[in-house]
């Protein structure tokens, strides 16, 4: 009991973004299935999590308990059939008196709760932030229901759910959370995704070992297709180069990777962006240090670097283009701490073409496509 839990951000797939209200056991057990079979559980993704709407909306005996139409054979069936595919359970409740979704919250409720999850297998917990009375305080809401989970006999992740309000940068250390939603909720467009990132571009010495921030569940694959109207959005989602740009975004920001879109139905683009290997390294790096950003001197709200140390020497380096058409990007490598002078130049690996693109000395400068991006990882070599 009490391993240290999420060394680095936690990956997996969760229902909301897809299925919201919609969800049963067979939703579950289908795609438990999938996330083996279509590989994803090999890239690193472990984590099935039911969200919201799995409840009745009434306790019984101060429990909350499954709703049986959904659940017929209850949540301890579920754990078992996920964890018989060699994968972890997650669920939800909410720190306010109900959920977003209307069903019973954990306010009050949360040592008996933690003691129900731990009874159910599960080992992942979302806590949202919905109705939460004024009065309370919501950095000791998710104190109480850190300890609660920290002593229910069960090693259980703590994914608070505050949505970035109350300064919780400042106190989600302290409350034992292994990740913490930092932003509203995600939709499945461009706007949605960009505006995500510039919220969160400054904000990565606070996500580090153990407790790694959270910029919601990844829209990569949705196209659109969505039970949720809201999240869906009238645009009909993404293109591939955007869902391309926002995983490449999410890993190297160190963003949980909680995949959203039905496994199911995954197109190969959507497979192939989840499941680069180069990408998730980055965002797997043992030392979770987070980006620093380098602007485009003449184009800085449009394109600008991600720059991300590496454990071993290396770093991550990812261009980004939020602009609506093709954009130069001049990385000087001054900026990054490696004055010319140093006799010293950066041997390039692209993570896309999975190979060497060369060595570079004092700057490099890509043409990056509107929405798209370059993803490397850097080695320093001596070139004189
Ligand atoms: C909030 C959360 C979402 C989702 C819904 C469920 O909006 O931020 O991620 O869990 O609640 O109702």
């Amino acid at each position: 009991m009490n391993t240290p839990l999420c060394h680095t951000p936690p990956m997996g797939w969760n229902t909301w973004n897809t299925f919201s209200w919609n969800i049963n056991a067979e939703l579950i057990k289908s795609s438990a299935d999938k996330m083996v079979e279509t590989g994803l559980k090999d890239a690193g993704y472990e984590y099935i999590v039911i969200d919201d709407c799995w409840s009745l909306k009434e306790r019984v005996n101060g429990r909350l308990v499954p709703d049986k139409e959904k659940f017929p054979d209850g949540m301890k069936a579920i754990a078992d059939y996920i964890h018989s595919k060699g994968l972890k359970f997650g669920m939800y409740s909410c720190a306010g008196t109900h959920t977003c979704g209307g069903y019973p919250g954990s306010f009050e409720h949360e040592f008996i709760d933690a003691e129900t999850f731990a009874g159910w297998d599960v080992d992942y917990l979302k806590y949202d932030y919905c109705y939460k009375p004024d009065c309370a305080d919501g950095a000791n809401l998710y104190k109480r229901m850190g300890l609660a989970l920290r002593n229910c006999g069960r090693d259980i992740v703590f994914s608070a759910c505050n949505w970035g309000k109350d300064d919780v940068h400042s106190w989600i250390r302290g409350t034992g959370a292994q990740l913490f939603r930092s932003t509203g909720d995600i939709q499945d467009n461009w706007e949605s995704i960009k505006n995500i990132v510039s919220s969160q571009i400054g904000t990565s010495s606070t996500s580090g070992v153990y407790c790694h921030n959270d910029m919601d569940m990844l829209v990569v694959g949705m196209h659109g297709n969505s039970d949720n109207e809201w999240i869906a959005d009238v645009v009909g989602g993404c293109s591939d180069t955007e869902y391309k740009t926002h995983f490449a975004l999410w890993a190297i920001m160190n963003s949980a990777l909680m995949i959203g879109c039905d496994i199911r139905k995954m197109s190969d683009a959507t497979l192939e962006i989840l499941t680069n290997k180069d990408i998730i390294a980055i965002n797997q790096d043992i030392e979770c240090r987070g980006p620093y950003c380098i602007r485009q001197w003449n184009n800085p709200e449009n394109v600008f670097a991600l720059v991300k140390p590496l454990s071993g020497g290396e770093l991550a380096i990812g261009m980004f283009n939020f602009g609506d058409k093709t954009n130069e990007m001049s990385l000087q490598f001054f900026d990054i701490g490696l004055p010319y002078s140093s006799g010293r130049g950066l041997e390039m690996y692209d993570c896309y073409t999975h190979s060497t693109v060369g060595t570079f000395t004092e700057r490099m400068c890509v043409q990056i496509p509107s929405h798209d991006c370059m993803m490397y990882r850097a080695k320093l070599v001596r070139t004189n």
